[in-house]
C-alpha cells in the first residue's frame, strides 16, 4: 500500500472528517441508484479513507450503551440554549473546518439544497421543513462534542451490532461487544418491542428528534431520528426490534434519504432570496424560540 505523503492534499484542501464521512457514504457505500458501489469501500481515496477509518474506529469503540445513556442525560434536558431556527442555522453555520476557508456556508447549503430538492418535487410543507432542519442537531459540535459522537451511521446499542454496519470490525474494541448482556441478537430488548424503546448510538439524529418532537408530524420525526440508521433503512437489518408502527414509517425514512445524499446541485440556492419562504414555513410549525 502506498504511503506517499506527497500525494496528500494541502491542509487547506483537506476535508474535515464529517465531510469525508458524507462523501464516503454517498460515493462508496450507498451510491446513487443505478451506480455501482466500489467493490471494496476501503478503496477510498487514501487521505480521506484514513480520516474516515479513524473516525469509525473512534465511533465504534466509544458508542456503548452506557455512553449513549450518559449523553442522553447530558443533552436531552435541552437546557443549553434557546434559539430561533434562524439563530440555530446561523450558529450551525459557524461550524466550519478551520483549515478550509472554502467550507464556509456548507452546513446551511446542505440543508437548503436538501429542502429545495424536496420542494422541487412538490412534497408537502412539513417535508420541505424537515429537509431544512434535519442536520441542525450538529450544533452538538458547537457544544464541544467530538465529530465521531455527532455524525456517522447510527445503530442500536444494548444489543449485538449488525455486521452490515460499515467498518463492523472496529466493534471489536467496543466493550459491549464482549458483554453478555449486550451482545446477543436482542440484548436488553424485547422482540418487536419498537424502536422507540431502543437506545440508539448517540449523535445529531437522536438529539434533534428530542428538540423537534413536539412540533412536527410523525413521518418527519422518523426521518430526523433515523436518517443515519443505514443498517435499518438501507440494509434491512434490525427488523426484529421494530413494531408495526416502525415498519409503516420506514418508507418515509427511505423517501428522505436520496434528498439528503444526492441533492447537491451545481447552482447554490440563494439564502437571501429564499429566506422569506422559509421564515413562513418555520413559523407555521415551530415556536419562535426552540430549546436546544
Ligand atoms: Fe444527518
Ligand atoms: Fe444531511
Amino acid at each position: 500500500m502506498s504511503s506517499d505523503s506527497s500525494s496528500k492534499p494541502e491542509p487547506s484542501k483537506r476535508k474535515n472528517v464529517g465531510e469525508a464521512w458524507e462523501d464516503f457514504i454517498e460515493q462508496q457505500v450507498y451510491p446513487q441508484p443505478g451506480k455501482k458501489a466500489k467493490d471494496d469501500y476501503r478503496d477510498y481515496d487514501h487521505t480521506d479513507r484514513e480520516s474516515v477509518s479513524d473516525f469509525y474506529k473512534e465511533n465504534h469503540r466509544h458508542q456503548t450503551y452506557e455512553y449513549a445513556g450518559q449523553k442522553r442525560e447530558e443533552f436531552l434536558s435541552l437546557d443549553r440554549k434557546q434559539m430561533t431556527i434562524f439563530e440555530a442555522l446561523d450558529f450551525l453555520n459557524t461550524l466550519v473546518d478551520d483549515s478550509d476557508p472554502d467550507t464556509e456556508l456548507d452546513q446551511l447549503q446542505h440543508l437548503l439544497q436538501t429542502a429545495e430538492a424536496i420542494r422541487a418535487d412538490g412534497h408537502e410543507r412539513w417535508f420541505v421543513l424537515t429537509g431544512l432542519l434535519h442536520d441542525l442537531g450538529k450544533v452538538l459540535c458547537l457544544f464541544g462534542e467530538p465529530q465521531w459522537a455527532v455524525v456517522g451511521d447510527t445503530f442500536p446499542v444494548g444489543c449485538r451490532f449488525s455486521d452490515r454496519i460499515v467498518y463492523h470490525e472496529f466493534f471489536e474494541e467496543n466493550s459491549d461487544h464482549h458483554d453478555l448482556r449486550y451482545n446477543t441478537r436482542l440484548g436488553i430488548y424485547d422482540e418487536n418491542g419498537g424502536l422507540d424503546n431502543v437506545t440508539m448510538s448517540w449523535g445529531h439524529d437522536e438529539y434533534l428528534y428530542y428538540v423537534m418532537k413536539d412540533y412536527l408530524p410523525e413521518p418527519a420525526l422518523y426521518m430526523i431520528r433515523y436518517h443515519s440508521f443505514y443498517a435499518w433503512h438501507r440494509e434491512g437489518e434490525y427488523d426484529w426490534l421494530c413494531n408495526d408502527r416502525d415498519r409503516e414509517m420506514l418508507p418515509w425514512v427511505k423517501k428522505f434519504n436520496p434528498y439528503d445524499l444526492y441533492s447537491k446541485c451545481p447552482t447554490l440556492p440563494n439564502w437571501q432570496e429564499l429566506r422569506p419562504y422559509y421564515a413562513d414555513l418555520v413559523q407555521e410549525f415551530l415556536p419562535t424560540k426552540v430549546a436546544f
